[in-house]
């Protein structure tokens, strides 16, 4: 009887630590912007759209301060302290935070676009980020 329950417990939690918890994360996040009106999320214009520039008081574009590269260090415009990687291949505690990744987006979109992110825009920068490589 023990055993059997053993095995049930061995069974149950051993594919679950498997899934990562980031990735429900940016389920939870998809389907937030799904419900403001996002369609699916297409990660070729979130990387365009991370790498577009905007001019206000000079260049401002979302690699200024996290680099082209996500799965390098980035280094911030202003206060010049390190950021570590976007990419959650590298840096695990990416995309893990709900709370977190809002703020930053809104905050973010804000300073470099001067205005905030749409809910498609959003998704597909999220999905750009949480789908980059080291290659
Ligand atoms: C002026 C510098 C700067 C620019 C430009 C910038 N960011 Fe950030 N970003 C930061 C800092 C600082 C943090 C928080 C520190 C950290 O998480 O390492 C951050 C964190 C984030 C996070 C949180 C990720 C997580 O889960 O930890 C997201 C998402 C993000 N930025 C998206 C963007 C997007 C999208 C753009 C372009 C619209 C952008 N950032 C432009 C500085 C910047």
């Amino acid at each position: 009887m023990k055993i059997r329950i053993l095995m049930v417990i061995v069974l149950v939690s051993v594919p679950l630590s498997f899934s990562k918890a980031e990735s429900n994360t940016v389920n939870n996040l998809l389907q937030n912007y799904e419900k403001q009106g996002a369609n699916t999320a297409d990660a070729e214009q979130g990387k365009q759209l991370w790498e577009k520039s905007f001019n206000k008081n000079g260049e401002r574009s979302c690699t200024s301060c996290h680099t082209k590269d996500l799965t390098q260090n980035g280094k911030h415009v202003k206060t010049k302290k390190d950021i570590k990687p976007m990419s959650p291949s590298i840096n695990p505690e990416r995309l893990t935070n709900i709370n977190k990744v809002n703020k930053w987006f809104k905050r973010n979109c804000k300073w470099t676009y001067g205005r905030e992110c749409t809910a498609q825009e959003k998704s597909n920068i999220l999905v750009y980020i949480d789908k980059s490589k080291k290659f």
